[in-house]
């Protein structure tokens, strides 16, 4: 039977744990979130994964929005499992898929788990930390979660109470956060932030990049700019940028059209 993974990325960690996890499955294609329209799922699959980072200890908007409108009428014995990508403290960053698929399909998430890589919030703090030396011990971590997901294993995820409460003051702040997106004069007008952009939240005009505020804050555009010339606030001018390593610029702009 066919695989399928559904994920979401910024910065590319998310997507490089998803390609892993494909090429260990037979028959496996990965999906991104942000193409609701395109998934649908009329036939049965024998696995579906969700794969995304954590955001405020909990879920991004668009992978609860996923989520919640994605038909899973077919689907009602599939093997499901999510994993979560984060920096620092995960939270809730799983068990509120969990949560989600019970209220929203009566499914229960079979196994769900979450891999610490780069932590990749650069409008919150200075990135720190030797970016390989992390990727190697990330990369460690997901040997264990595919071998669960092959061998259809169950976990259960619980949630706390906390991590509910601070996720649900802030996350939905994150959509109008890029009023305070300041573009520098730096900015060649090249269009990268554009189209890398997974909640098509950018237009340039007049060679200048103009955010929608319907933005998810994952951050791709500040990291991804070749001239370092989108800013929140005064904050992240001085500050490194991180990519993952894996995931170049040009297959992220492709994957997110
Ligand atoms: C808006 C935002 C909020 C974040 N919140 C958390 C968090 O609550 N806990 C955590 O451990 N990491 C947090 N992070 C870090 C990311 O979860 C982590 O770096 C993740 O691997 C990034 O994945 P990506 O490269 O696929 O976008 C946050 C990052 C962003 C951009
Ligand atoms: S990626 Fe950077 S340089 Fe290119 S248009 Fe966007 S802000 Fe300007
Ligand atoms: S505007 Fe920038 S931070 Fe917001 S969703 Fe688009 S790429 Fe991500």
């Amino acid at each position: 039977m066919d695989n399928i993974i559904f994920y979401f990325t910024g910065t590319g960690n998310s997507l490089k744990v998803a390609k892993t996890i494909s090429k260990e499955l037979d028959n496996a294609e990965i999906v991104s979130m942000n193409k609701l329209e395109k998934c649908n799922l009329s036939k049965q699959y024998g696995t579906i994964g969700f794969v995304y980072p954590v955001y405020y200890w909990g879920m991004p908007n668009i992978v609860r929005n996923f989520v919640e409108k994605l038909d899973l009428t077919n689907n009602r014995e599939t093997y499901f499992y999510g994993v979560a990508t984060f920096g620092g403290l995960a939270g809730n960053g799983i068990s509120q898929l969990n949560d989600l698929l019970i209220n929203r399909h009566n499914i229960k998430l079979n196994y769900g788990q979450k891999i610490k890589m780069f932590a990749n919030y650069i409008v919150a703090y200075n990135m720190s930390g030797k970016v390989k030396e992390i990727t190697n011990k990330s990369d460690k971590k997901i040997v264990p979660v595919i071998n669960a997901i092959k061998n259809k294993k169950d976990k259960r995820v619980k949630s706390k109470k906390i991590f509910d409460k601070i996720y649900n003051k802030y996350i939905d702040k994150l959509k109008s956060m890029d009023k305070d997106y300041i573009v520098s004069d730096n900015c060649t007008g090249c269009k990268i932030c554009k189209n890398i952009c997974p909640a098509k939240n950018i237009e340039i005009i007049n060679g200048i990049p103009h955010f929608g505020h319907n933005c998810e804050q994952c951050v791709a555009c500040i990291q991804y700019c070749p001239q370092k010339a989108i800013n929140y606030k005064n904050l992240t001018q001085n500050r490194t940028r991180y990519t993952n390593p894996e995931i170049s610029c040009k297959e992220l702009m492709e994957r997110n059209k």
